[in-house]
């Protein structure tokens, strides 16, 4: 597996050209054999991958418990990428926290589900409109001094936000959704990393699956996440599906399939990208690590995103509600 670094000077940070999302392990795209999920951080050891993205969030610590336990064994050769923000009130309800507080509480709880003494990527993973990111980012770097971790990331952050915690602490890694289907971010929170020098990490890669063409209507339901986006609803979905289809023909046409296009299409943005497609099966994680083995021509790339120009797009990647937490500032 090739390597790529995020960041530069001080913040520079070489990582596997692609890491691995684990958050379907534990929520979100339907039930998870454990037994398969572990098998999956092992075998992506196994192949190379040394970035593995988690999130207290996800499944409530689950997630970390479940890969802080199954890569102990090689922590050495392993990278892990956490972050904090969401947080459940004393009312029960979801919220944001991002108070230099809650920072040092949840580093030193992700520290004790992950087992280890560091966390190598440590993001936040939503801006919290009512604390300046200069408090949040310094108390971050607070932890970068007690040794507690070793790289700053921000997630969902605006290209305002961007600047402002880079004048604090110099960050490594920015991580947003990008994807043929989500390209956003290239207004300007991309040409903002590239001018200050950080790496950017896009999630959710494959289109949350539907990028791959194997995604039916009907295996997206009851408490799989994917049931209220915009995109993956009624009409939506047929519509982005025909964008798939041609898609396949253009994966046919070099022997490989619709997700490894795609996959090389955001590994082909540039030096700086390092994405994490998430999986919780092996078969899928082999077939995504090949997709840096696909050889896009200047052609290809034309091709494929003038087929999925964003007017093309049908339906929003997030409701409202959802959308609202991500920084606009
Ligand atoms: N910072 C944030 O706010 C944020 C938000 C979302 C995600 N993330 C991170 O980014 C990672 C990746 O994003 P994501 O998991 O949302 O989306 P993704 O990587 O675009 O897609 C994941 C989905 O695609 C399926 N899949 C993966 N490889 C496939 C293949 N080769 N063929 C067919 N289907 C395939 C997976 O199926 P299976 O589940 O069945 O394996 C899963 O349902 C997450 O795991 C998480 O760590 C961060």
């Amino acid at each position: 597996m090739q390597t790529k670094t995020l960041g530069k000077d001080k913040a520079a940070f070489t990582v596997s050209a692609q890491g691995l999302g684990c958050m379907g392990m534990s929520q979100s795209y339907g039930e998870a054999d454990q037994a398969e999920a572990e098998a999956t951080l092992l075998r992506a050891v196994d192949l190379g991958i040394t970035l593995f993205d988690t999130a207290d969030a996800y499944g409530r610590g689950h997630n970390e418990d479940l890969v802080g336990r199954v890569l102990a064994p090689h922590r050495d050769k392993v990278a892990l990428a956490t972050k904090f923000a969401f947080v459940v009130g004393a009312d029960g309800k979801p919220g944001i926290c991002c108070t230099p507080e809650h920072v040092k509480e949840a580093c030193d709880a992700s520290l004790t589900r992950l087992g280890t003494d560091h966390i190598d990527l440590y993001y936040m993973h939503r801006l919290d409109p009512n604390v300046p990111i200069e408090e949040t980012v310094g108390a971050m770097a607070e932890l970068v001094t007690e040794g507690k971790i070793r790289y700053l990331g921000l997630s969902e952050v605006s290209a305002n936000t961007i600047r402002k915690a880079q004048s604090v602490h110099p960050i490594t890694a920015i991580q947003s959704e990008y994807s043929l289907w989500t390209r956003e971010v290239e207004d300007a929170v991309l040409p903002t990393c590239r001018e200050l020098g950080i790496g950017f990490v896009p999630f959710s890669p494959l289109g949350r699956g539907f990028l791959t063409g194997k995604l039916a209507k009907d295996d997206v339901g009851k408490g799989d996440m994917r049931k209220g986006l915009p995109r993956f609803q009624g009409e939506n979905f047929d519509l982005n599906l025909a964008l798939v289809h041609a898609l396949e023909e253009i994966a046919s046409d070099k022997s490989v399939n619709a997700g490894q296009v795609a996959l090389a299409w955001v590994m082909a943005k540039g030096g700086d990208i390092v994405p994490i497609p998430g999986t919780k099966r092996r078969t899928y994680l082999e077939e995504n690590i090949g997709a840096a083995d696909v050889d896009l021509t200047a052609e290809d790339l034309a091709r494929i995103e003038e087929l999925f120009a964003r007017g093309a797009i049908a339906g929003d990647r997030y409701p409202e509600a959802i959308m609202s937490t991500v920084d606009k500032s």
